[in-house]
């Protein structure tokens, strides 16, 4: 028999979105309130955050709240085929089925129904366009649509379009002459400016209109600080009865991880599993040795960018060096803060958090080692 979730033991989540029925997770309600208010503004924005910070996990929690007074069309290009950013027609119907699988899912099956109706006999972002029309004016809701793991393609024409549809819609909706979403929100590494800036020459002209340029500023910071943290830690002390200075613990785990969600919860993990709780100065340390020394997909993809990157390595170098960049002009130095490498703190440009220092330091003496043998 399946358990109910409620009856089972939660646990620290190390793989993929974190829900709170099943997972000891950072409250992380205010950042929704924010990213909410945004909505209710009727704003389109990108989240554009590094890999493993909690962005699939906010869309997910977000969308829950917003299913009571919205109709949320939530989807990720994750998992589809590249097929469907080959030309329109493909794309049209790629994004249609995604849209009306994720709605069968939901409890609103007239929602879905309606929607599935209206796809019908598209081929082209025209047929796509008059159907988002016609199905938001029937249901007569407001509809909010997220994307998320919009890199998967980003960079591909066919996408940057499909933004321009968007744009072109709202922009009318504003003047009155059109029905379209109420709110766009976009997930991904890359920011829209980043993606376009890989296009192909014959489509300048997309770039030039830069697709997007309806989004808003994205400036909630969804990684945690030493408060966020407490609020998982005393979930966990509390439910699992153990004595701790959740306060001086937190703080602890933020030194460490500077608030980079996956690391909050990967020290947290292994401090629970791997070190039987062995909650104090001397379980912390050996926690950060047990995940430096260790391989994991975020910290492939990190050293993966680094490998590939000379100009990066050299600033990780001289960081090592100086302690941290000062005067610094982002544009420089953009890869490496995009995903999240490098970070600004005090005005200076020093490596995200002390995990990272060690990981990346480790590689680049032992590439030295490998190349001077
Ligand atoms: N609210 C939270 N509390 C504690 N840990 C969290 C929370 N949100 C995310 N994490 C940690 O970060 C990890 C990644 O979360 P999530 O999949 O939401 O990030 P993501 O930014 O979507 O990642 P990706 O870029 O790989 O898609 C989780 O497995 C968990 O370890
Ligand atoms: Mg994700």
């Amino acid at each position: 028999m399946i358990k109910d979730v409620t009856e089972m033991k939660k646990e620290f989540n190390i793989t993929g979105v974190c829900v709170p029925e099943i997972n000891y997770m950072v409250d992380i309600s205010d950042k929704i309130t924010g990213i909410e208010e945004m909505v209710d503004k009727g704003y389109c924005f990108v989240i554009s955050k590094p890999r493993q910070y909690g962005k699939t996990t906010i869309l997910n929690e977000l969308s829950k709240k917003l299913n009571s007074r919205y109709v949320v069309l939530f989807v990720s290009f994750e998992a589809v085929s590249n097929k469907i950013f080959e030309n329109e027609e493909n794309f049209s119907l790629g994004i249609l089925k995604l849209l009306t699988d994720n709605l069968r899912m939901t409890p609103q099956k007239d929602v879905y129904e309606i929607l599935s109706r209206h796809q019908e006999g598209v081929k082209d972002f025209d047929g796509l366009s008059i159907t988002i029309s016609e199905f938001i004016d029937e249901i007569k809701k407001e509809v909010v649509l997220i994307i998320d793991e919009i890199d998967k393609n980003g960079n591909n024409g066919v996408f940057l379009k499909f933004l321009s549809l968007l744009r072109r819609k709202y922009l009318s909706k504003q003047m009155g002459k059109d029905i379209t979403f109420k709110s766009v929100i976009l997930a991904g590494v890359y920011d829209i400016k980043n993606l376009s800036t890989t296009i192909k020459e014959e489509e300048e002209e997309i770039r030039f209109n830069s697709p997007f340029n309806i989004a808003m500023d994205f400036d909630i910071d969804i990684s945690f600080s030493d408060k966020d943290i407490e609020t998982m830690l005393s979930q966990y002390v509390n439910e699992e009865k153990l004595t701790l200075n959740v306060e001086e613990m937190s703080r602890k785990l933020y030194e460490i991880t500077s608030g980079y969600p996956y690391l909050v919860s990967k020290m947290a993990y292994i401090m629970d599993k791997k070190l039987q709780k062995k909650w104090d100065i001397e379980g912390l340390q050996e926690a950060i040795d047990i995940i430096i020394s260790e391989k994991n997909p975020l910290f492939d993809y990190i050293i993966g960018i680094i490998e590939r990157n000379s100009e990066i390595r050299n600033i990780l170098k001289e960081i090592f060096v100086d302690g941290g960049i000062e005067n610094f002009t982002p544009y420089v130095y953009e890869k490496a803060i995009i995903h999240g490498i490098l970070v600004e703190r005090d005005g200076k440009l020093v490596i995200h958090n002390k995990i990272f220092e060690g990981i990346i330091f480790n590689f680049l003496m032992d590439r030295e080692r490998a190349q001077s043998e």
